[in-house]
């Protein structure tokens, strides 16, 4: 990822954020991708949870620039969504699923999507999501900043 990839995911995200479908649209793709991912949301209040998402993407990038802020916020996801008693325990197998479907909702409510806006989003997410798997697998890793 370099500074280049952060601008255009960053001015992809504001374009998303500006449709209302942005988010619901992801949640209902992503639900309807497989049953375990279904059965992981199925006491879910997605009220809320839409706003958490949107507010956790923009956190993605603050943490991957090595803002404290960011870093400590992917942090708490990757401890919330790890294996153990009281945690979400979600396999690092759904997150290319949770990738793709963000993608497709990207891709959907952003009318300049193009190949480099795809791009822009894989570079800048991918260092928070091996992160995250990383840790579910207990193995210490190092998030990876801006080239
Ligand atoms: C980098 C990828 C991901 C990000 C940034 C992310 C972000 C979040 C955020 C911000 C929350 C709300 C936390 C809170 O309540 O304070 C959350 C909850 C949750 N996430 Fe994720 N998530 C990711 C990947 C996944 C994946 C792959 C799954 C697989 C099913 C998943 C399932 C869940 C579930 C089940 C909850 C709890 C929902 C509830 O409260 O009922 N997440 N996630």
């Amino acid at each position: 990822m370099n500074l280049k990839d952060l601008e255009v995911f960053n001015d992809s995200y504001e374009r998303c954020s500006a449709s209302p479908e942005f988010v619901a649209r992801f949640y209902e793709l992503f639900v309807a991708s497989s049953p375990e991912v279904a059965e992981k949301f199925r006491h879910t209040d997605f009220r809320r949870q839409k706003r958490a998402l949107r507010a956790s993407l923009y956190l993605m990038m603050v943490a991957v620039q090595g803002y404290p802020e960011g870093v400590a916020h992917l942090e708490r996801m990757a401890d919330l969504h790890g294996a153990g008693a009281g945690k979400l325990d979600i396999g690092p197998h759904l997150y290319a699923l949770w990738l793709d479907c963000l993608l497709r909702a990207v891709r959907e409510s952003d009318p300049f999507f193009d190949d480099n806006v795809e791009r822009a989003w894989k570079a800048v997410l991918t260092p928070g999501i091996e992160f995250m798997k990383a840790r579910y697998e207990g193995r210490e890793v190092e998030l990876r900043g801006p080239e």
